[in-house]
Formats: structure tokens, C-alpha cells, sequence
């Protein structure tokens, strides 16, 4: 596994780009600069992206998202600033061992799928292997593999025209999926598709990052599919990241009036998920002692509690009524009073898709691990606090003007 980390990393276009780099340090303005036929397209970026972790970088188009994308991959060289890849500072080696690091290590997605239109869906998945040097039955393994992954098994042998938009973006992902490196680089991977396809990737993504827990760094103008995608999302304006936070850190404590912009038009219901919004519950043991639990939950006013094994597995619920049942009718041991049909939902589930089991039951949701542990509990007032921020005003404005540059897929393709 690798992790990605920019340390202030300046990359500036235009002539005399380290004197700029001094000048914005200086706190010269970045208009000014421009005035001055200078573009500081990347100014003072600094994160460091954690193995498996989906960083997305999201800003308004100009903000310098792809320039700082191209600078982690070597593509571009910062003006000033380093860029590790596992520790290792790609901006001081030389251009044959960064293709090394490209090769072995990060693969990049593009927004204009860059496939090959003479060759078939099979070549161009495992394009990047023949450039490895790969001999070609190890490479049509590979390939078949990670077209099976995306869903397009038995397209081998088609050719990019033949397909949909959805499936040849698809390829793009396949031929970066089948260099099996640790890191993935999307830049607007998905911004080309409608909307039906374009959600129906960000589900396979997310799947697919169930089972690889690649480190991705995933560019987009969208807040919705960067919220959905994101562990964390930077907020790029005008070359600086203004912000680094969870989905639900930006959505509380949006850093200044831009990103505030942004996150008035994001459905919480949408992008906040069951694991980011979880409570602590009380736990209590399975064979505990009626008395002592109904003890417990009236001194601290719990309404309900969850039973729990040696491993934190979740065994069922036990509301405070049921419990004073329990003790009315003196019974020693709770567990004749345990509910077992407690609903649950996955933590990557969004709200939206709790709120039915919720308004079903007088008992918190429990949110549970794919391995079976709790890792909390959503009661309902959880569940409407998470959708009360939301914005009633909509303001479209941190949507206009979206450019995309123009298609220069199979050159960008070629870069690789
Ligand atoms: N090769 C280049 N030469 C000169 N200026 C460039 C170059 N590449 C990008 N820029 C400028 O750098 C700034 C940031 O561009 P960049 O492509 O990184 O933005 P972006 O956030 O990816 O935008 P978009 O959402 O439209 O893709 C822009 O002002 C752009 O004009
Ligand atoms: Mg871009």
C-alpha cells in the first residue's frame, strides 16, 4: 500500500515562476500576479492522502485541480514544494524513475476516457502493461481480470466506438485497475457521463474500493459525488486549498463563504452516511442482571441499550420499557426481554436509505460493521438533526460556468 503526500507545492505558469513563488509568499496577490501575465495555478498545497484512503479535491473550474493531480503523478513538475510517494521525493528524481514510479505505483483516470479507437477494449485495458513490457498472455490475464471487475466481461474484442460513454469510461478504469498499482489518480473520471451512468460508477467505485482499498485521489467540480466518494475532500479555489475535512466536518463548518456556496445545494440525506453520523449507545452484556440494567438506564436516562457479545457483535436491543417489564415481572436476567430484530444498516449506507427502518421501530438503528461489530447507533433525533442544517435557500451560482477543457484523451493517454 502507498500514501501520497504534497508539501507545499507551487506550481505557477508563465515566466519567471520562482520569483512568483516569492512574491505570493510575501503575500502578493495571485490577481495581481496575473496582471503581471503570471498564473499560479498551485499555491502552498500541503495533505498527505492515507493508504486506502479516497481523497477528493473539489473546486470551481480554473481552481488548479488538475495541475496539482498532474504535479503528484510527475506529469508536471512543481515550481517549488515536494511531492512523496511512499516517502520517496518524486520531484528530485530523475524523468526515467518517475515513469517508474507512474508504472508501478499510480495510475491515472481520465475525465475523457482516452481509450485508443483502433485498438480493441482488450488492448487498450492492458495498454499499460505493453508499455511495462509485460509478455502479452500474462498482459490478456490482467486485462481480462480487471474488465471483469468493471463489469465487461465478454467485450474483449470490441472496439471503444461500439461501446456506450458509461462503458468505455469504464474501460478507462479497467486499464487502471489492471496496472495493479497501489494508487489511483482520477481526474474528473466521471464528469462526462449523464447522471444515471455517472451515479451507477460512483456505486461501482465505491464496491470495487470495498474490495482493493486502493489509495485514490479523485478530482471532481461535483460536492455531491465528491461527498459520497470522499473519506476526506479538499476545496481547491483559485490555487489554494481552502479547506481539508470529512464530508460532514465541510458540511458543518464550511471554511468561508465559498465552500459555504457550495454545500447550500448538497442533499445531506445524500452524502451523509450512516458511519459519519452514528452516536455512541450504551452497551450491556448478554445474561446481565434486570435490576442493575434498569438501574443503569434510569440513572442515565437511556431510553435503550444494545446487547453486545465478547466481540462487540451486536445480539439484539433492550428498550428501557422492556426492561421495567422485565424487573415488574421479576425476572432475574434480561435476556428473555431482548429484542433481536433490531434494524441495521451498513456504515457507507446513506441516511436517506435509513430513514424507512427508522420511522418502523421505537429502537435506534444500529449501524454495524461488514465484520458484524456495532459501530453505533442512529435514533431518530440523530437522523433529523443530520438533515436540520440543511440549507433552504438554493443557490446554483457554485455551479455555473463549468468548462471542460477539450478532449485531448489519447494524447493524455500517450503521457501515461
Ligand atoms: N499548461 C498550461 N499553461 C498555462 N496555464 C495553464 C496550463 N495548464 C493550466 N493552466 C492554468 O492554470 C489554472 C488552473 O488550471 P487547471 O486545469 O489546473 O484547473 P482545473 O481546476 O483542473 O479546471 P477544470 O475544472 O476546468 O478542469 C487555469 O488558470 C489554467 O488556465
Ligand atoms: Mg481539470
Amino acid at each position: 500500500m502507498a500514501t501520497v503526500r504534497a508539501d507545499k507545492i507551487y506550481k505557477i505558469f508563465g515566466r519567471h515562476a520562482k520569483d512568483v513563488v516569492t512574491q505570493l509568499e510575501n503575500g502578493v496577490s495571485r490577481d495581481e500576479l496575473q496582471k503581471q501575465g503570471a498564473t499560479p495555478a498551485v499555491i502552498n498545497a500541503s495533505f498527505q492522502v492515507r493508504e486506502g484512503e479516497t481523497f477528493v479535491v473539489m473546486g470551481l473550474s480554473g481552481s488548479g485541480k488538475s495541475t496539482l493531480i498532474r504535479t503528484l503523478n510527475g506529469l508536471l513538475p512543481p515550481t517549488s514544494g515536494h511531492v512523496y510517494v511512499d516517502d520517496q521525493d518524486i520531484t528530485t528524481m530523475p524523468p526515467k524513475d518517475i515513469r517508474q514510479v507512474r508504472q508501478n505505483t499510480m495510475s491515472m483516470v481520465f475525465q475523457h476516457f482516452a481509450l485508443f479507437p483502433h485498438r480493441t477494449i482488450m488492448e487498450n485495458a492492458s495498454y499499460g502493461l505493453r508499455v511495462r513490457g509485460m509478455d502479452s498472455s500474462e498482459r490478456r490475464e490482467k486485462g481480462r481480470q480487471a474488465l471483469e471487475l468493471v463489469g465487461l466481461k465478454g467485450w474483449e474484442n470490441h472496439y471503444p466506438r461500439q461501446l456506450s460513454g458509461g462503458m468505455q469510461q469504464r474501460v478507462g478504469l479497467a486499464r487502471a485497475l489492471a496496472a495493479e498499482t497501489d494508487v489511483l489518480l482520477m481526474d474528473e473520471a466521471f464528469s462526462a457521463l449523464d447522471p444515471l451512468i455517472r451515479r451507477d460508477m460512483q456505486d461501482q467505485l465505491i464496491d470495487l474500493q470495498h474490495k482493493l482499498a486502493k489509495t485514490i485521489i479523485f478530482i471532481t467540480h461535483d460536492l455531491n459525488e465528491a461527498m459520497r466518494l470522499g473519506d476526506r475532500i479538499a476545496v481547491m479555489r483559485d490555487g489554494e486549498i481552502v479547506q481539508i475535512g470529512t464530508t460532514k466536518q465541510i458540511l458543518d463548518e464550511p471554511a468561508d463563504d465559498y465552500v459555504a456556496q457550495f454545500v447550500q445545494d448538497v442533499d445531506r440525506s445524500r452524502v451523509l452516511t450512516a458511519g459519519a453520523i452514528a452516536e455512541q449507545i450504551t452497551t450491556i452484556a448478554p445474561g446481565s442482571e434486570t435490576s442493575s440494567t434498569l438501574e443503569l438506564m434510569r440513572g442515565a436516562d437511556l431510553g435503550a441499550v444494545f446487547v453486545v457479545d465478547d466481540a462487540l457483535r451486536l445480539v439484539g436491543a433492550l428498550s428501557y420499557a422492556a426492561a421495567a417489564q422485565a424487573a415488574g415481572r421479576s425476572e432475574r436476567w434480561i435476556d428473555g426481554s431482548v429484542d433481536r430484530q433490531v434494524p441495521t444498516t451498513p456504515p457507507e449506507a446513506p441516511i436517506v436509505e435509513v430513514f424507512e427502518q427508522a420511522a418502523g421501530t421505537e429502537l435506534p438503528v444500529a449501524v454495524v460493521k461488514q465484520d458484524g461489530t456495532l459501530l453505533g447507533a442512529l435514533p431518530r433525533t440523530a437522523l433529523l438533526r443530520a438533515l436540520g442544517k440543511q440549507a433552504t435557500s438554493t443557490n446554483h451560482q457554485a455551479q455555473q460556468g463549468f468548462q471542460q477543457p477539450p478532449a485531448g484523451a489519447v494524447q493524455e493517454a500517450a503521457d501515461v
